[in-house]
């Protein structure tokens, strides 16, 4: 075919490919000049046979037909593609994989909050709920806290004005649930908590713990040891050990720690546990009768044990996390990695 002709034919298929009113219509434009068999193709096998001056402006012309129709084509498919619904169904193929859909996990923190409540559940436990933001008296006076208290300092709370601060500790919460409940009380309150710590490893200013509080007539020491090795052991695995030291608290007394044995190293020492063995989960003890006092029990007639934990601590033992930055980075990679 001539060049003139080729530039008509060319006109030609443009005009149809623009004035197509739908896909189907497009579609059979391109198929009638761009198909395999189409035009185009034609004219291009025939170049060969024309005389040689003719071929250089002939094939020249059959390429910029070629160009200019497929994007035509490609502009005006954009343009129609949503406009024929019969079209669109022809050309679904099943075939191609679908679209993934990413799924969300649970953040560890989440997970250690939503086991620990499942395990005390199964004690006849029920959760409890304070606010974070708190005032003084329950947050250091109703638990027997001394004036001259370290923990008061500035250094160590967040105070947001004379008498409000961020709790330090999830420990309010036994005073808010005693004072509205007689015994027998046996609740857990997970919560955040807040301190002016300096963030390295093992400290963040905001943190987890869960409160435990348990009061009856006749608690003793020995339901504390039992409930928290109970606890360590589901928790934990039945080969965890738990030690229990002697230690201060204004609201308890006696007071203790606990630590679980290392589940990394099991015990023989490793960067996690301090080459201790050991892992400090918090404090504990016997409920103070001056706590009793302060929310109208009887402290003659009324026993009980309270405890508090580390969520991130046993989050970090449980996972092997390093760094207790890592469970506040919201890092999607380091997050998907447990996907719980
Ligand atoms: N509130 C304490 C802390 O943050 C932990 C604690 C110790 C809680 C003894 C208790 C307890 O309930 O009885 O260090």
């Amino acid at each position: 075919m001539k060049a003139e002709d080729i530039l008509a034919l060319k006109n030609e298929a443009e005009q149809e490919l623009k004035t197509a009113k739908n896909a189907e219509e497009l579609e059979k434009a391109r198929i009638k000049y761009l198909g395999r068999k189409g035009l185009l193709p034609e004219i291009m096998k025939g170049l060969k046979t024309l005389p040689p001056e003719e071929r250089p402006d002939a094939g020249k012309y059959s390429n910029e037909f070629k160009s200019a129709c497929e994007a035509l084509f490609t502009s005006r498919l954009a343009e129609l593609g949503t406009d024929n619904g019969a079209e669109q169904k022809d050309s679904f193929d099943p075939t191609l994989p679908g679209q993934w859909q990413t799924s969300g996990s649970v953040h560890p923190i989440t997970a250690i909050i939503a086991e620990a409540v499942t395990i005390f559940s199964s004690l006849g436990f029920t959760i409890a709920d304070g606010p974070d933001i708190e005032t003084e008296y329950y947050n250091f006076d109703a638990l027997n806290t001394p004036d001259d208290h370290p923990s008061r300092d500035t250094q160590d709370t967040f105070w947001l004005d004379d008498k409000m601060l961020l709790r330090t500790q999830t420990s309010p919460v036994q005073i808010r649930v005693m004072e509205k409940q007689k015994p027998p009380v046996r609740i857990i309150a997970p919560g955040r908590c807040y301190r002016r710590d300096t963030t390295d490893a093992t400290h963040s200013a905001n943190f987890q713990q869960i409160e435990g509080l348990y009061v009856d007539k006749n608690v003793s020491m020995a339901d504390l040891k039992s409930d928290i090795s109970y606890f360590a052991r589901r928790m934990m695995g039945p080969n965890v050990k738990v030690r229990f030291r002697p230690h201060f608290f204004p609201f308890t007394e006696p007071s203790v720690e606990y630590d679980f044995s290392c589940h990394l190293c099991r015990g023989k020492g490793c960067r996690i546990c301090k080459q201790s063995g050991w892992i400090e989960i918090s404090g504990a003890g016997m409920v103070n009768p001056k706590v009793f006092q302060k929310v109208g029990y009887d402290p003659e007639t009324t026993a009980g044990y309270a405890f508090g934990m580390g969520v991130e601590r046993i989050a970090m033992i449980k996972f092997g996390i390093p760094d207790i930055r890592m469970l506040y980075d919201n890092d999607i990679r380091f997050l998907r990695q447990l996907a719980l």
